[in-house]
């Protein structure tokens, strides 16, 4: 029997969120992981040698890995300032790309990567590994099975009150693009997005603060970030309105002085509605609106067997596209909508009127 074609894959950036990806790309067995790169030595060795990649395919520049022959995709976990570059680059490398959220620093720098992608004929892939949990998979098939009806109206919060990653870059503007919308809003706008189908936004409305980060003597769930970096914004809050006539309120923090943190997205169809996380449904039973907990929802069949997390499924759809021809789970076409919702908050925030969308 013919043996199966396998997927050559490589890592750029191998700091925390890349070990997910090497374990993905581990556990699935049609792909090797030949390559990584970092500039910092001391994570190349890390992910090197826990996950036996050969010293001389260890680099610390990227576009070096690049020019391998052998390598067919690469995931880009690098900070969000380098995942348009570097992507691109790959692109015109002739490799397939998965890279992490968000998508980029803004649509005009999405819109490239989309360009490069089909110029190249490669497939772009974004690690919005949300649309993979089983709750998110089970409300997807409810809402394609018309439970809900239309969807008018979602909330979206990614909200912590003290939660700013202490590592990396996340507190500093230039490097990241934004804070709490760019770094933990998008996973649940681009959820929510997908729930609703994609439609059209057309205008956002805005406002961001920073009132905690830039000050000393805050405590947050990953320790202490460094105030004296911290340019971007604690909280931001949105309305955005689509073409079709629904709406979107967006509520999100790395610091706030809220009653609770929260992470999800409450959706109200004319049906039906829904809410995750936790999920729960909301549905009319003669005549009473009827709150309902589906049991047993973390084992609601999932795609891709090998995968055991959303993160795993985001990755091994990636993989199982190329394999397969056929187009990735989570295109970068779909992904730049959320990328424009963001550039239309920010714009708002800072112009103190509405933002069309185009
Ligand atoms: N999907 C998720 O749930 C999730 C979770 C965490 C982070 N992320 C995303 O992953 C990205 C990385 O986050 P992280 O927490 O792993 O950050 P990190 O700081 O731990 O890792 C980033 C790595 O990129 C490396 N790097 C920087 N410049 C580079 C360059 N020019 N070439 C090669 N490597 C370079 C750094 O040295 C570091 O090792 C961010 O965009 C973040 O938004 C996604």
């Amino acid at each position: 029997m013919a043996k199966k074609k396998t997927l050559k894959v490589g890592i750029i950036g191998v700091g925390g969120i890349s070990h997910l990806h090497l374990s993905a790309y581990k556990k699935h067995n049609r792909v090797e992981l030949v390559a990584i790169a970092d500039i910092n030595e001391a994570n190349l060795a890390n992910a090197g040698d826990q996950f036996d990649v050969p010293e001389n395919r260890r680099f610390t520049d990227y576009k070096k890995m690049l020019k391998l022959k052998d390598l067919q995709a690469v995931s880009v976990c690098t900070p969000n300032w380098l995942h348009a570059p570097v992507t691109v680059d790959a692109l015109n490398a002739g490799k397939h790309v998965l890279t992490e959220k968000p998508m980029a620093m803004n649509a005009v720098e999405a819109k490239k990567m989309l360009d490069a992608a089909k110029r190249h004929r490669r497939k772009l892939h974004v690690g919005h590994n949300h649309r993979f949990d089983h709750s998110a998979l089970f409300a997807k098939e409810l809402i394609a099975g018309g439970k809900l009806g239309e969807i008018y109206y979602a909330r979206v919060q990614a909200v912590r009150r003290r939660g700013c990653p202490s590592w990396g870059v996340f507190g500093q503007l230039d490097k990241q693009g934004g804070g709490a919308m760019s770094d933990i809003g998008v996973h649940m706008v681009d959820l929510t997005m997908h729930l609703m189908g994609h439609p059209k936004p057309v205008a956002v409305s805005g406002a961001s603060y920073r009132t905690i980060g830039d000050k000393p003597g805050h405590v947050g769930m990953f320790g202490v970030v460094n105030h004296k970096t911290y340019t971007v914004e604690d909280m931001a809050v949105g309305f955005v309105r689509f073409a079709n006539g629904a709406t979107m309120s967006i509520e999100t923090s790395f610091n706030a002085n809220l009653d609770e943190d929260k992470f999800g997205t409450v959706l109200a169809g004319d049906k039906g509605g829904l809410s995750l996380y936790p999920l729960k449904v909301q549905l009319e039973l003669n005549g009473h609106l009827t709150d309902c907990t589906p049991q047993n929802v973390d084992a609601h069949p999932a795609p891709y067997p090998q995968a055991a997390s959303g993160h795993d499924r985001s990755i091994h759809g990636f993989v199982e596209a190329i394999l397969n021809n056929t187009p990735t789970p989570i295109p970068g076409s779909e992904v730049i909508l959320t990328q424009k919702i963001i550039d239309g908050l920010y714009l708002s925030a800072k112009t103190g009127k509405e933002t069309r969308i185009k």
